[in-house]
């Protein structure tokens, strides 16, 4: 099979400039201009931006969690993450309490066979106990095979939230393995504690969800793993950065040229703590955690972004239906189920409000969203970019296509849009994963099964096997 995209702009991180990309079997094989190779699919992309596929590092997909279990699973997930433009997402394998991390791995495996998704899709693995089940010698296996992120969340207290003996000891084992540590970085203790001193005097309401989440305990949480990592001498990625507190620490990490860096979503960007007070239960959809913030750390986020102390965006899509699964919570804020959707559409709002509003370029937006996540997880060059020998996941984005998010058009299962009634422009027009179309306008196109899992290299080995070879 042979594709030939002809004319369109074509923008990585680092080029902008007008050409023809000519694809075989899946991956790229010439760049250049007027090309006429014989092809099986010509697409005209004059007038628009050719762009790498989007990769979405940070997804909870058919996840029981809080009590239930998210709506979409691999197949709604990945269709929907098509439609917005992206073309491989990295999903949280959790382990179970009990479970060995091959148990873990083989059930999310199981997953993604059974849903056949339409995107390529891989696993960061997320630790939750080393006592049972899960040693530090098997997960030193993972990395080969291509499961190259460990995971550890520092809240969720009787849940999924780890100790820091288990947090550091994870943190050296990522260090002679050459995996990637991310943390979900809140204190979970004090949180804990807040959460029960509120219950106690009385308060039900969703908003008690952000006031028992002050963002001084995710600065703390931010900080203390920045400290850990830097000491057991691993890489660490802090994942949904919310707030000023959190940026400060990963700001003064990356000036010392620390190996720690962070990522936000869209919700942080669009959504306040205001949202919690909406009325009849409204509020129930904005819980996800980190918490929505005060409005000010908008204009924080959106500078860490432009000006690189936060390095990539993710969507966090955790979808719960507000009716039947944020209403178990309708009178105990603790019980809603934590999470919000979004895959679809963290290039829609990032174009419009990132692009278009100037507050950054477009090789910024494919570096936030594309390159350096395939950097960070071992997808690079194969993923991230477009460059001969890369895997054809390329994005023909029409950038004057006007598009108005909601619940009633979208693809993900949820019942609701965190992002309702805003009015964008930009869209995909035709999205291609390894060379084969998945979406076009509004259809999608893909096979079942066009998606594979991606085997991901460890930390920088791709990159260093590269420069060792030109050196
Ligand atoms: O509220 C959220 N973010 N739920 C998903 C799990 C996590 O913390 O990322
Ligand atoms: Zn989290
Ligand atoms: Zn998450």
């Amino acid at each position: 099979m042979s594709v030939l995209i002809k004319g369109g702009r074509i923008i990585t991180a680092a080029d902008d400039y007008v050409g023809d990309i000519y694809v075989e079997n899946g991956t790229v094989s010439l760049i250049g201009e007027s090309l006429d190779q014989p092809a099986d699919r010509v697409i005209d992309a004059a007038g628009k931006y050719v762009i790498p596929g989007a990769i979405d590092p940070h997804t909870h997909l058919e996840m029981y969690f809080g009590g239930t279990t998210t709506c979409d699973d691999f197949t709604s997930g990945t269709v929907s993450a098509a439609f917005g433009g992206t073309t491989t997402l990295i999903d949280f394998c959790v382990q179970t309490p009990g479970d060995t991390f091959a148990q873990a791995l083989e059930k999310y495996h199981e997953k993604i066979e059974r849903a056949k998704p339409v995107i390529d899709v891989g696993f960061h693995i997320a630790v939750t106990d080393l006592k049972n089940g899960g040693t530090l010698e098997d997960l030193a296996k993972l990395p080969d095979e291509g499961v190259t992120s460990y995971k550890l969340f520092m809240a969720y207290k009787g849940a999924v939230m780890v100790d820091d003996e288990t947090l550091f000891r994870t943190m050296q084992t990522a260090a002679e393995t050459g995996a990637i540590v991310m943390v979900h970085a809140e204190n979970g203790d004090a949180i804990d504690v807040l959460v029960k001193k509120a219950l106690a005097e009385g308060h039900r309401e969703p908003v008690w969800h952000t006031r028992t989440r002050p963002p001084e305990t995710e600065g703390e949480a931010t900080n203390r793993a920045i400290q850990l990592a830097h000491v057991a001498g691993a890489p660490l990625y802090v994942v949904h950065v919310s707030c000023k507190e959190a940026i400060e620490p990963i700001a003064t990490a990356r000036m010392k040229d620390w190996q720690a860096w962070g990522e936000t979503c869209p919700q942080y960007l669009f959504v306040d703590e205001s949202f919690l007070e909406r009325p009849n239960f409204e509020g129930g959809k904005y819980i996800y955690t980190p918490p929505p913030r005060a409005k000010e750390n908008q204009e924080h986020l959106w500078h860490a972004l432009a000006t690189n102390v936060l390095s990539a965006v993710s969507t966090d899509h955790c979808p719960f239906n507000w009716q039947g699964q944020k209403t178990l919570g309708k009178d105990d804020f603790s019980k809603i189920p934590n999470g919000g959707p979004g895959i679809e559409n963290r290039l829609h709002m990032l174009h419009h409000y990132g692009v278009r509003a100037g507050r950054f370029s477009m090789n910024r937006f494919v570096e936030l969203t594309s390159t350096n996540i395939a950097k960070f997880f071992g997808l690079y060059p194969r993923k991230g970019t477009i460059a001969v020998g890369s895997d054809a996941d390329i994005v023909v984005w029409d950038p004057e296509k006007r598009l108005t998010i909601s619940a009633k058009t979208h693809h993900t299962r949820v019942d609701y849009n965190l992002f309702e009634g805003h009015e964008v422009v930009g869209a995909p027009e035709v999205v291609l994963v390894r060379g084969q179309v998945i979406v076009e306008g509004d259809e999608l196109v893909a096979q079942p099964g066009a998606g594979q899992f991606v085997k991901r290299a460890r930390f920088g080995e791709e990159l260093l096997a590269r420069a060792r070879a030109v050196a």
